[in-house]
């Protein structure tokens, strides 16, 4: 597997995350907003792991850390800092990652799953052509708690 390791888009830098991240990251990845939507699995305990490619993005800017976007196996995690939301970043970081990064990987297709609830979640993936595949119930958030959610998929274009 050979992935370019930055990317750039109108407004963000995109680049592989590295060890020297991990504070910032794990600043971001504590917030409560984003471990009460992502799945446990993505939490801090294993920022890095060998089975997952995470993608940080930062302003073109000034550098500063907007969001990350990540694939273990199949499936897609994504989180923008509160300070950036609903201004597009989560667009277009997500747009990046299924569009130039995910087709470097090998990999033929991506999973979405989200929880019902995570409404500006579900407008940013069908934007991208992800395809509602089914509902689920899936332990989320900080209580580990069940929530509904809806799975998503879309094929990789090479
Ligand atoms: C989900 C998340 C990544 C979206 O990031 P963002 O930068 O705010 O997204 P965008 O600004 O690109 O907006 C995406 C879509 O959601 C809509 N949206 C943004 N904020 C919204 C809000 N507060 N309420 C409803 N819709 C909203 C936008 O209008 C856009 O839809 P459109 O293209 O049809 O206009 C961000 O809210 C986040 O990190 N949430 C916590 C972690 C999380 O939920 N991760 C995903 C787990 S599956």
């Amino acid at each position: 597997m050979h992935t370019e390791s930055k990317y750039t888009t109108a407004r963000l830098s995109i680049r592989r995350a590295s060890e020297i991240d991990g504070p910032e990251l794990g600043q971001l990845m504590h917030d409560g907003s984003i471990q009460d939507m992502i799945n446990p699995s993505c939490n801090t305990i294993e920022l890095f792991s060998v089975e997952r490619i995470r993608y940080i993005a930062r302003t073109l800017t000034d550098g500063a850390l907007v969001g990350m976007v990540a694939v273990k196996g199949p499936a897609l995690s994504y989180c923008v800092a509160p300070e950036f939301r609903s201004n597009g970043y989560g667009g277009e970081m997500a747009k990046c990652f299924v569009e130039a990064i995910a087709p470097s990987t090998g990999m033929s297709m991506i999973e979405a799953t989200i929880i019902r609830e995570n409404i500006s979640s579900r407008r940013l993936i069908e934007r991208l052509g992800f395809s509602f595949v089914g509902l689920t119930s899936i332990k989320f958030g900080r209580n580990d708690g069940q929530a509904a959610a809806l799975v998503y998929r879309r094929h990789v274009n090479r």
